[in-house]
């Protein structure tokens, strides 16, 4: 098993939800985590949660879709702490329109979030772990770059390239000691979908959703797997339908 204890992580998108779950539970198991989103205020909260409970962090406002701001994150880390070892690419949007009806701006949002931004921050921080020998790069993609869902082409597809992405880079990187691993949760309690219309058949009476500990939980396993292991992709789904 490997330890996070010390090790620095950033954790995108951990103003709320999902990123804000494993921002507190790696701080729990000792990591040094730098939080990013672009709510400075939520981001400050989340970081006094995180004192409150003696843990060690702190906030980098940034939009993951805008490079000088992807850039100023690594930088902050690195003059803050003088390292990266985890990188969760976690900020992620979907918006709920038919394709016929979708904005080419939300378009350009969905993928410059979930699929540009990831590359972005990834570009910024491989070199750094070639150079310290290592490092890891977990990104939360959804069983949604699997499986179709009306009204979401964008969303899945953004999701789809995510996952394809995260295979290739890791092919890229495996024999620097770094590992990439995309995490497809299905769904998630969090308030991530409050935009989207409640009757909407994936939304169906008696839906089982995971936590979101249940996937912050998933990355610590992926985090604190042995050294010499590599899970490519972690598919996560609720035990019981209903
Ligand atoms: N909820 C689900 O059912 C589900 C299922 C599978 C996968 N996922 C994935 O899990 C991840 C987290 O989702 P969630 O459910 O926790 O959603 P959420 O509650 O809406 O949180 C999304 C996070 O991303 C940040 N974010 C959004 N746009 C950003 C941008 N341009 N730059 C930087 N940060 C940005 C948000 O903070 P700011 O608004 O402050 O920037 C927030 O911290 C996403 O990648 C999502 O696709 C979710």
């Amino acid at each position: 098993m490997q330890e996070i204890e010390g090790k620095v992580t950033i954790v995108t998108g951990a103003s709320r939800g999902i990123g804000k779950a494993i921002a507190l539970l790696f701080a729990r198991n000792k990591s040094k985590v730098v939080l990013s989103a672009r709510s400075k205020k939520e981001l400050e909260e989340a970081v006094r949660e995180i004192k409150k409970e003696r843990g060690e962090a702190f906030g980098v406002p940034a939009d993951m879709s805008q490079e000088p701001q992807v850039k100023n994150l690594i930088a902050e880390t690195l003059a803050h702490y003088g390292a990266v070892d985890l990188v969760i690419n976690n900020a992620g949007v979907g918006i709920w329109a038919p394709v016929a009806e979708m904005n080419t701006e939300d378009f350009d949002t969905t993928f410059g979030v979930n699929v540009r931004g990831i590359f972005l921050l990834c570009r910024e921080v491989i070199p750094h772990f070639v150079k310290k020998g290592g490092g890891q790069i977990i990104n939360i993609a959804s069983v949604a770059s699997k499986s179709a869902n009306a009204n979401l082409a964008a969303y899945c597809a953004s999701k789809a390239a995510l996952v394809m992405f995260s295979e290739s880079l890791a092919l890229e990187v495996r024999n620097h000691n770094i590992k990439v691993t995309c995490v497809s949760p299905g769904s998630v309690a969090s308030d991530f979908s409050a935009d989207f219309p409640k009757d909407r058949p994936t939304n169906r009476p008696g839906l089982v959703k995971l936590t979101n500990e249940e996937v912050a939980e998933a990355c610590l396993a992926v985090a604190t797997q042995n050294p010499n292991a590599w899970t490519s992709e972690l598919i996560l789904r609720p035990l019981r339908t209903g």
